[in-house]
């Protein structure tokens, strides 16, 4: 928790397809919840991924990515879409993501999924299945396949899995509080049958976790196993902890309990304060531009902006409440709900109706 502070310096990066929309949208809350909360924000965009190649030739523009690492923290869209996939890799719109998330230092990327009941009807599961849903997917963002040595010929490719024992301690750090802030039991998923990446994983994670964190229940499951449990018993999860690319797939996957990926939000942590907020979902070209996306997962990263990098948590709970009210009230884009005809923009003007009827304490 931080010291809560009365002024913010904030980085949009809208980035590209529906990031522009989201971001709009998660702008637009988080500048209501700031009025509401007597906070001064200071508001500054930046360029990054097919927007930033279009416009300077490189995937994050050099002065955003300084503007990034001197702000309280940064809201992000996404990146990428058919229009730059023929370019080379460092030239990829989602190298300027991967550079922001390493300059910022930004290692541990929460992820909360529940499910709503208003909402179980847009999944594929059961009712009960997916009663009482409650999950802190703890994903480790800067290490990895991901980050790794990589080549590719006309007739090879190789990209290489590493991590460091100080990377597994600081993200089991970050898992181990996490966890007794909550009801004390962690998962963490590896594929230590094969990998070695994933059995030093596993070693460091429980020396970490007996060592740091006695009182916690950690349990490991292979990745595989993993992802048939989420499915099958997705309400026995409470915190998982997971290296870069599990995490990927894995938060993914668990997008389907609470009904679209459009509502899942993110915080990308490092030692400080400062985080990267992000909707989990990407540029979704297919529906950009028409005015439909689902702002959801944007606006909850707003939340989670207020409560880790602001420490203003009642505006973070002011925001979630007021989500849930709107979801409750069948407010849905057609993600969720084909037959509807709401928009971005109508979700957004409801939400910050109802906010602006809540009393801020
Ligand atoms: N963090 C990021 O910026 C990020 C993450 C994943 C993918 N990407 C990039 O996004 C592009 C598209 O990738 P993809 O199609 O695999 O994944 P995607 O997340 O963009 O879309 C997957 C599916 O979910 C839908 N969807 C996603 N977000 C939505 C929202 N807010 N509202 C309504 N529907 C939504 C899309 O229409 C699509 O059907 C690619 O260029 C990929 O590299 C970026």
């Amino acid at each position: 928790m931080t010291a809560a502070s009365n002024t913010a310096h904030i980085v949009l990066l809208s980035g590209d397809g529906i990031g522009p929309e989201v971001i709009e949208s998660a702008a637009a809350v988080l500048q209501c919840a700031a009025r509401l909360g007597q906070l001064e924000l200071r508001l500054e965009e930046g360029w990054i991924g097919g927007a930033a190649i279009d416009r300077c030739g490189d995937s994050i523009a050099p002065d955003t990515l300084e503007s990034c690492l001197k702000a309280d923290a940064v809201l992000l869209g996404a990146v990428g879409g058919p229009r730059w996939e023929h370019l080379p890799g460092h030239l990829r719109p989602e190298t300027g993501l991967l550079r922001l998330r390493s300059a910022m230092k930004v290692y541990a990327n929460l992820r909360p999924v529940r499910s709503r009941s208003a909402l179980a009807a847009f999944t594929p599961y059961r009712p009960e299945i997916l009663a009482g849903v409650d999950i802190m997917m703890i994903r480790e963002l800067t290490g990895g396949l991901y980050f790794g040595e990589r080549h590719r010929s006309e007739t090879e490719a190789f990209d290489t899995c590493r991590y460091s024992k100080i990377e597994v301690e600081r993200i089991a750090r970050v898992a181990g509080r996490a966890a007794r802030a909550r009801k004390g039991r962690l998962c963490s998923i590896d594929k230590a049958n094969v990998l070695d990446t994933s059995r030093l994983w596993r070693q460091v994670m429980s020396e970490t976790i007996a060592r740091e964190f006695p009182e916690l229940i950690l349990e490991h499951i292979l990745v595989d196993a993993a992802a048939m449990y989420l499915a099958q018993r997705p309400a026995s999860f409470d915190v998982i902890v997971t290296e870069n690319l599990f995490g990927d797939i894995l938060s993914d996957q668990s997008s389907t309990l609470a009904g679209s990926l459009g509502l899942l939000p993110s915080a990308s942590l490092g030692d400080g304060t400062r985080g990267l907020y992000e909707p989990i979902h990407g540029s979704a070209p297919s529906i950009a531009g028409r005015g439909i996306a689902n702002p959801i997962g944007a606006i909850l990263s707003v939340a989670l902006l207020f409560r880790y990098s602001l420490g203003h948590d009642h505006l973070a709970r002011m925001i979630e409440d007021g989500v849930e009210e709107i979801l409750d009230g069948s407010v849905l884009t057609p993600d969720l709900d084909p037959d509807s005809r709401l928009t971005t923009s109508d979700v957004t003007r409801m939400l910050c109706a109802v906010m602006s009827r809540h009393q801020v304490v």
